[in-house]
């Protein structure tokens, strides 16, 4: 059994993350997801997705509210495969590369850290200031992958499907997560 947490921040392009909670399910059948959405993310959701929290929570083995700082994903002693927060606000970036645990997102990725576990934070912002720049520095000197939602062109993408999964896929493989969500990169000759 595979156990991960997965973050839904607000950050634009929540897509990702929920297509992401569809995806473990898909490819790794036998996973356990524990899942919080930040209360901004919910408003993201139904403005840019047109979902309730209600429709993605089917996707998620254990669901926590943010402030819900006493669920066992806030502790070091409970075992996972791995954190992913999709997107990652800038706001929650900051938060984990300079300790600040005032919510269940960020306390389960400090722990996560702690414990030298493996932390991805698919970030989303653009153009990014010095500071932004900074604290992904700190994050990844500390253990975590940052990994900007920035889609590849040279698998021919015709639809934003096409371009979320190429993120969600290249998540999962940072997962060991076996999965054919987008097409690899086998030289020019294929075109
Ligand atoms: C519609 C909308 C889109 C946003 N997009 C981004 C974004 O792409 N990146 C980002 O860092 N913050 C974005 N924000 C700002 C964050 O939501 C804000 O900083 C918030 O405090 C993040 O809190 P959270 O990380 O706890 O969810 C957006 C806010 C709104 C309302």
């Amino acid at each position: 059994m595979r156990r991960i947490i997965v973050g839904i921040t607000g950050a634009s392009g929540v897509i990702y993350g929920v297509r992401f909670l569809e995806m473990v399910k898909k490819y790794a059948t036998d996973s356990e997801v524990h899942l919080v959405i930040s209360n901004t993310a919910i408003s993201i959701l139904k403005y840019e997705v047109g979902l309730d929290r209600e429709s993605v929570l089917k996707f998620a083995d254990k669901v926590y509210g943010e402030n819900e700082l006493s669920a066992p994903i806030a502790s070091g002693s409970f075992k996972h495969d791995g954190m992913v927060i999709i997107p990652c606000s800038m706001k929650t970036l900051a938060a984990i590369a300079h300790g600040i645990t005032d919510n269940l997102i960020t306390r389960a990725a400090d722990v996560t850290l702690k414990e030298r576990r493996r932390l991805i934070l698919v970030i989303r912002e653009t153009p990014l200031n010095l500071i932004h720049i900074r604290n992904m520095e700190l994050v990844t000197l500390a253990g975590a992958i940052v990994m900007p939602a920035a889609p590849a062109f040279y698998n021919k993408p015709r639809t934003i499907d096409d371009m979320v999964n190429f993120i969600v896929g290249r998540v999962l493989d940072l997962l060991g997560i076996e999965n054919d969500l987008y097409r690899r990169w086998t030289g020019y000759s294929e075109g």
